[in-house]
């Protein structure tokens, strides 16, 4: 009995991967029918604690946001095809939704509707042209019609952060990802998009039905297939140009390569998305500042008004990252900390310590100012992490210096050979004086 109750209580624990607070979600789908085709997907998502709302994405009564206050925390768009969405949702209002801290997963299709490509061209990537349809005739499935247009991609090709596609699945032996649909092209200015699955270098995006006849907008790796944006204020969005590739079927179907017939027995899209799912909705990679301390070596608290210049200092931050939906210590070893003055003076490793948190020792500098200690830890697949604590430094007072400190043995040195100067010189100034009164003397005696 109390085995089966502690068991429940586990399972419970173990349901809730998200955080309550995340929990909500709404997902526009372009008709109904995309619950039941993508019921495996919908299905990961709720077993790992989310709230799904479905909703036909041009449903007059949608409605993101009451009273000023969000809804929804997270928003799946599964309809390619809407050219305009309903009720109270627009491309300017979604914008906003990432503005405000909101997350979106968005799937578009060769047939991606007005409203997504506005979307996506908001976020930094552009979907190709209308009917335009990523193809490859190396690397095309067995279940492949004729155009080529069911490609596979190796694993090799997912981005290199494990936090965003998962330890396990990108691998030189992995199951390729199977594809169809649209290419994306992103913005090679914005640095904030991350390229998480490229096309081979076979592939090319074009329009199956047209025989090519001026260059391809997106060609070889640059065939981005799914692209993400982390914003800077953290909230992420994933945009896949294929709707298929959450599909039932591209979880469960078994791929063979028609060049080589390499056969799978599944493709690697299941694995793959539910990696994605996670941290395209904050389940993964994600950090944040637990507390940040400093004082003096040898004391509890920072001084009340500044550190004088060369003291000794001891800086702790506790950074933590979600696992499991639990707040744990995040470990790393490449977390440095800058104490900065418009440029930094001192840039250190931070060492972990036994309790989990972070901590630098050096010596302030020997100069004074106001100063900041600085952590910017910015790697693809996490949270941006960026905290500032602002302190003074101030000079030594005049009673912190020695007596006689070496430097101002010239000064010494000036004052004792002045006062020798005037002495000698006084003996001298008075002899020869004497002796022109007595000359004057002599000249009125005659
Ligand atoms: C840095 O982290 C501390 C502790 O979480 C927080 O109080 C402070 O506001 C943060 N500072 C910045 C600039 O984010």
């Amino acid at each position: 009995m109390w085995k089966l109750l502690l068991v429940a209580i586990l399972a419970i624990n173990h349901c809730n991967a998200v955080l309550e607070t995340d929990a909500n979600t709404l997902v526009l789908l372009d008709n109904l029918a995309i619950r039941e085709t993508h019921s495996i997907f919908f299905k990961s998502l709720q077993d790992r604690g989310f709230k799904l709302t479905y909703k036909l994405a041009d449903d007059s009564g949608l409605l993101l946001s009451r009273y000023g206050e969000y809804l929804y925390k997270n928003l799946i768009i599964f309809a390619p095809s809407v050219e305009e969405f309903g009720g109270d949702i627009s491309v300017e209002r979604l914008a906003q939704f990432v503005d405000d801290g909101g997350n979106v997963l968005v799937a578009g299709s060769e047939k991606s509707g007005d409203a997504l490509r506005e979307f996506a061209s908001e976020c930094g990537f552009e979907l190709d042209e209308e009917k335009a349809a990523v193809i490859d005739h190396l690397h095309y499935d067995v279940s492949d019609t004729g155009d080529h247009t069911t490609i596979l991609t190796s694993a090799l090709n997912l981005i290199d952060a494990a936090s965003v596609v998962g330890s396990e699945n990108r691998k030189a032996d992995a199951a390729p990802l199977l594809y169809r649909g649209t290419g994306l092209i992103a913005d090679k200015e914005n640095p904030l998009v991350l390229k998480l699955l490229t096309a081979e270098s076979s592939a090319y995006s074009y329009n199956p039905e047209q025989s090519v006849s001026d260059y391809p907008h997106a060609v070889g790796r640059n065939t981005l297939l799914i692209a993400a944006l982390q914003a800077r204020n953290n909230a992420r969005v994933v945009f896949s140009g294929s709707l298929q590739f959450f599909a039932d079927e591209s979880f469960t179907m078994a791929v063979q390569y028609a060049q080589n017939g390499a056969f799978f027995k599944q493709a690697g899209n299941r694995a793959v998305a539910e990696s994605i799912s996670k941290w395209v909705f904050g389940e993964s990679g994600r950090l944040r500042v637990a507390s940040v301390r400093h004082h003096k070596v040898g004391e509890k608290n920072p001084p009340e008004q500044a550190y004088t210049i060369t003291d000794p200092v001891v800086y702790t931050i506790a950074i933590e990252e979600l696992v499991q939906g639990k707040w744990q210590p995040f470990k790393a070893n490449d977390i440095q900390l800058e104490f900065v003055r418009i440029d930094p003076f001192v840039r250190t490793f931070l060492k972990q310590t036994k309790s989990g948190s972070y901590e630098a020792r050096f010596k302030i500098p020997d100069v004074y100012g106001v100063y900041q200690f600085k952590v910017d830890y910015n790697r693809v697949g996490y949270t941006h992490l960026y905290n500032t604590t602002q302190v003074s430094v101030r000079p030594l007072e005049h009673t912190q210096y020695e007596r006689f400190i070496p430097s101002a043995f010239p000064y010494y040195t000036s004052a004792f050979s002045m006062m020798i100067g005037v002495f000698v010189f006084s003996f001298v100034f008075l002899h020869f004086k004497e002796e022109t009164r007595t000359g004057k003397d002599d000249k009125k005696t005659q």
